[in-house]
């Protein structure tokens, strides 16, 4: 099994240009160029696992895609291939919740299969509201687990209010609606990440989103071709962040990354903790993006219950912050950390324990009292990418060795490299 053993860490004052590109914007790229019927040029593709088995489907789905190293051309085909192999999401809700949407009203026969994790995450919330309007969806457990077969079918227009908020879901439907007979409405407790709606917008696709819901019309023709520059990730990004939150004196300027506010909630409660926080926009490509500073600053306990699809990714990251800061922090209303690549409510707690932080399991979260971190310990990561990386920054503190360390490669290949910058570390099989 691999380790990462990573030494304590001294204060440092860096700049980083190459954060990992948005995981949620590349793989958007790659499955939102079939909606066109032009070539689609994208720059900054993420070069991850995730994101390079999503282009895969796409190319067996009867793209053509050019890759120079540097920019990615996707030719979409004239009409899509029903592919001889299974469709491989490795270890990618995402891609596999939004091909869902995207292949269920195309004629067909598809197969959607991950990794054993993927393998265990729930799929009806997308499979039962496809199948309300028409779609052919079957899977394990009553269609909800993998591998999923889908018959590709023709689909009603809806009106559906979707109990969780979530850009996965809302992201599934909304590809379903666009090919869809008539208009559709979807809804959610609280608006998730859009980079959906952006992106199909821009595109040309008659999205109208309002405060409470988003109508959708079908598509008449097909949408203009994508061209954009991927930038970095925020969530990714966020490792960093964390890193100069905990680091006394320390200084991060994460470069070029995507400053949608419903990205960079995280930033903000580390604003609240007290970490120095400046977001600096430079353009717009599809949504804002631009520079954030990070600088430590003295670091006190903080509630977080609130917008919790905005920063659900980086509450393992933020939990290292909470260990550290003065008082009990809490998190609530965060079941959906349950059912990610690993439950990160209980990952997170059980790996804190290990690091000597007292702390507790709510059904919807966590309490963290922050403390004296204890080093030496040994983490497993639970094949979860998130875990994996907390983990390494909180390293920073104290050294740490993190067991089954491959995952970092599903979505920020140069996370060690990066690391580096700042500390010794060491790893290998
Ligand atoms: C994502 C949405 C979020 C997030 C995931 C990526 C996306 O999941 O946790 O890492 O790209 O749509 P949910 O939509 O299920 O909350």
């Amino acid at each position: 099994m691999s380790y990462l053993s990573v030494k304590k860490a001294e204060k440092f004052d860096i700049e980083i240009n190459t954060i990992a590109s948005d995981k949620s914007i590349s793989h958007r790229s790659a499955i939102f160029s079939l909606l066109s019927d032009k070539p689609s040029s994208i720059k900054n593709f993420l070069r991850a696992e995730d994101t390079l088995n999503t282009l895969n489907i796409v190319r067996l789905l009867g793209a053509e895609v050019a890759d120079d190293g540097e920019m990615i051309v996707i030719t979409p085909p004239e009409s899509f291939k029903e592919p001889s192999e299974i469709l491989y999401c490795g270890n990618s809700g995402t891609a596999m919740r939004l091909f869902m949407g995207f292949l269920a009203p195309h004629e067909g026969f598809y197969i959607l299969h991950g990794d054993k994790y993927l393998a265990s995450r729930p799929m009806r919330r997308v499979a039962d509201p496809l199948r309300k309007i028409g779609a052919n969806i079957d899977g394990r457990v009553k269609g909800n687990l993998s591998p999923i077969a889908i018959r590709g079918a023709k689909l009603e227009g809806f009106t559906y209010a979707s109990p969780i908020s979530s850009a996965q879901v809302k992201s599934a439907m909304i590809l379903a609606a666009l090919y869809a007979d008539g208009m559709s409405e979807f809804s959610e407790p609280r608006l998730s990440r859009d980079h959906t709606e952006r992106m199909l917008v821009g595109m040309g696709a008659e999205i109208i989103a309002d405060k409470d819901k988003i109508k959708i019309l079908p598509l008449t023709a097909p949408l203009k071709p994508l061209d954009i520059t991927v930038p970095s990730d925020p969530s990714s990004g966020f490792f960093f962040a964390v890193a100069a939150a905990i680091i006394p004196e320390s200084r991060v300027v994460i470069q070029d990354v995507s400053l949608n506010p419903t990205r960079i909630e995280a930033y903000k409660v580390l604003q609240r903790m007290g970490t120095n926080i400046e977001f600096i926009a430079k353009e717009e490509v599809y949504e804002p993006i631009g520079d954030i500073v990070v600088q430590y600053g003295a670091l006190k306990a903080v509630s977080v219950e609130e917008n919790i699809a905005w920063l659900i990714d980086e509450l393992p990251a933020l939990s290292i912050v909470m260990a550290v800061a003065k008082g009990t922090s809490v998190i609530k209303n965060a079941a959906e950390l349950r059912v990610k690549e690993s439950d990160r409510i209980t990952t997170v707690v059980d790996n804190l324990k290990i690091c000597g932080i007292d702390c507790k399991e709510y059904e919807d979260g966590y309490e963290i009292v922050g403390g004296k971190f204890v080093g030496d310990g040994v983490i497993d990561s639970h094949g979860d990418h998130r875990i994996a990386m907390s983990f390494a920054i909180a390293g920073l503190l104290g050294s740490i060795m993190i067991e089954d360390i491959e995952c970092i490669n599903t979505s920020f290949p140069n996370f060690i490299t990066l690391l580096e910058n700042i500390t010794k570390v060491s790893y290998g099989d």
